[in-house]
């Protein structure tokens, strides 16, 4: 295994790439305005997909953001360098995504008003994703085999720690209705109708055609066609698509051609008994 260097945050490990003792300052002394909107998720569950599609809710269809921005200042992450950059072009409401599980976030977020859209994905397509994601991307450790990264996976010992820590910090936040949980799996069955969940949550109350053209603009082959999107523009010094594509497969499921039996009942026993020592469910099959 290689040594990458990762910065520790208050538990989970962080790539110094784009996370800076200054980025993380930053995002703590974030001043959060009543009307900014984050999409909060644990990474590889869909980010850079609500990156595409947040701004195109916000503008009411308005493709301007997604064809002359890159996602990373079109909607940056709370916690990453770039912001600091952007902050003064955004105009309200501000778009942010952020990888922090929700003790992390900056304490002008719990007193404000902004809303919170929090995207889930199956956690077997999220190591899957994952495993993929630690093969291109070079401030990552090598992710070894399947088998072996599986286990780091479980224990926390990957990018944001665990997933189950992640996804009960949000599930037992109190938030009402500041926060929206979607889920990965049904933006990919029917795109309109995630959108239409998120117009509500916004109260933008956007028509149906308006919709209908974001989600067609939001499609796996739309994004990996658009080079402000699928992270070409990155060099391959730290992210190496021709290993293997930020946008890889854009499904639910693909976990099925990567787990074997045995990987499958391990891995969901463990999630499943931490979930319930949270007092939480497990939503996947
Ligand atoms: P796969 O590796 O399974 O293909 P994140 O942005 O949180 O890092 O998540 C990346 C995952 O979201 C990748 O999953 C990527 O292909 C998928 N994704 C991104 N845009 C998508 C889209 N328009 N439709 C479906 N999946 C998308």
């Amino acid at each position: 295994m290689s040594s990458i260097e990762n910065t520790q945050y208050h538990g989970p490990f962080l790539p110094t790439v784009g996370h800076t003792k200054e980025s993380l300052e930053y995002a703590k002394n974030f001043s959060v305005k009543d009307s900014d909107v984050f999409v909060v998720t644990y990474p590889k569950s869909g980010t850079i997909w609500m990156q595409e599609i947040l701004p195109l809710v916000l503008s009411g269809g308005d493709l301007t953001p997604i064809q002359s921005t890159v996602n990373w200042d079109r909607v940056p992450w709370l916690e990453e360098t770039r912001l600091a950059n952007v902050v003064d072009k955004m105009t309200s409401p501000r778009a942010m995504v952020s990888h922090f599980p929700y003790n992390l976030m900056p304490s002008s977020f719990h007193s404000s008003k902004a809303k919170v859209i929090y995207v889930m994905r199956n956690p077997k397509d999220v190591a899957v994703s994952s495993f993929y994601f630690h093969q291109m991307a070079s401030f990552l450790e090598d992710p070894g085999t399947f088998d072996e990264f599986l286990d780091k996976f479980l224990e926390g010992k990957v990018l944001f720690g665990k997933w189950t820590d992640h996804v009960s910090s949000w599930k037992l936040a109190k938030l009402g209705d500041r926060i929206l949980f979607l889920t990965y799996e049904e933006m990919v069955q029917d795109l309109g109708a995630a959108i239409r969940r998120m117009s509500d949550f916004l109260c933008l109350d956007l028509s149906e055609d308006v919709i209908q053209k974001i989600a067609e603009h939001c499609t796996f082959k739309s994004m990996k066609a658009n080079t402000m999107s699928n992270f070409s523009l990155v060099s391959k010094e730290y992210m190496d698509i021709d290993k293997s594509p930020f946008l890889r497969k854009g499904v639910a499921g693909d976990w099925k051609n990567h787990f074997n039996s045995e990987q499958e009942a391990r891995f969901t026993s463990v999630i499943q008994k931490e979930l319930e020592a949270a007092g939480l469910s497990f939503p996947f099959n």
